[in-house]
């Protein structure tokens, strides 16, 4: 009897990913999106498989990911693929993971090309291996007069490192005399990081349910919105992006000032 006192809400009718995507593109889609993909060694212990499956697997989601992020209009994709932290990790692990740029992109840089993806990185080139650096040379060279989404791998990155660098730059032209210590600003020293060509993410997505920033942009991400998910990165698919863009669309982002009505 019960039940029937009770009044059922009814039930939100499921939409599909392309109902998803085309009422997201009504909205204000964020330019750039950062990830921090955790989560792999987790999912393949999940399924008893060595640690490189995962990672492996989230290779996968980087392909998904691009292709969506690229179809919604976002501008820039940032994904943090190695710090300059990993090193410490079993070199079994570190060589696999250094592998995995030359089969990404061996086996998508036709569809990235096709899909007018341009793809360029972040971090300490010179002390990758050698072939993982002639692999990422050849997709930016390839790619560079592309004007589609900006696929960005931290690979080797730290954002520390990155800073003290900016800052070695700039005592370096104050030293010679081409610049005044007055003239160092927040824009002269964005200009001086490594992501000098792009705009600030709008939207930092953490997967596997860590709660950190593992050195990652520290600078950039000062007005960022961040979305944390439990999902491991290569669970991590198309629903679960549009679910982080989702959110970002209901946030009012006042960057410590206030919005319109507040004001008065
Ligand atoms: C963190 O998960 C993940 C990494 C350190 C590597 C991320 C690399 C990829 C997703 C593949 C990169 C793809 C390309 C195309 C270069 P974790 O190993 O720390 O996971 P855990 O916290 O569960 O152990």
């Amino acid at each position: 009897m019960l039940h029937k006192l009770i009044r059922r809400k009814p039930e939100r009718q499921k939409q599909t990913l392309e109902e998803r995507i085309s009422h997201s593109k009504n909205e204000h889609i964020p330019s750039h999106i950062a990830i921090i993909m955790d989560g792999n060694g987790r999912w393949a212990k999940k399924r008893a498989l060595p640690r490189v499956a995962g990672h492996h697997e989230g290779m996968k989601t980087v392909r998904k990911i691009t292709r969506l992020a690229n179809d919604l209009g976002v501008r820039a994709l940032t994904v943090y693929a190695f710090s300059t932290e990993n090193w410490k990790r079993p070199k079994l692990e570190v060589d696999f993971i250094m592998r995995l740029p030359e089969e990404f992109l061996g086996k998508y840089l036709p569809e990235l090309i096709e899909q007018n993806v341009k793809v360029v990185m972040m971090g300490e080139n010179e002390t990758l291996p050698k072939h993982t650096q002639e692999a990422v040379r050849k997709a930016m060279e390839q790619t560079k007069e592309n004007t589609g989404l900006v696929l960005n791998f931290a690979l080797n990155y730290g954002s520390r490192a990155e800073i003290a660098q900016a800052m070695q730059k700039i005592s370096q032209q104050i030293q010679l005399g081409t610049l005044d210590y007055t003239e160092v600003n927040e824009d002269l020293i964005s200009q001086h990081l490594m992501t000098c060509d792009l705009p600030d993410p709008d939207l930092l997505i953490r997967t596997s349910g860590e709660v950190r920033l593992s050195n990652f942009m520290l600078w950039q991400l000062a007005y960022t919105e961040f979305w944390f998910t439990d999902t491991l990165w290569p669970d991590f698919d198309e629903d679960c992006l549009l679910d982080a863009v989702e959110s970002y669309q209901k946030r009012n982002r006042r960057y410590g000032g206030l919005k319109g009505e507040e004001t008065n």
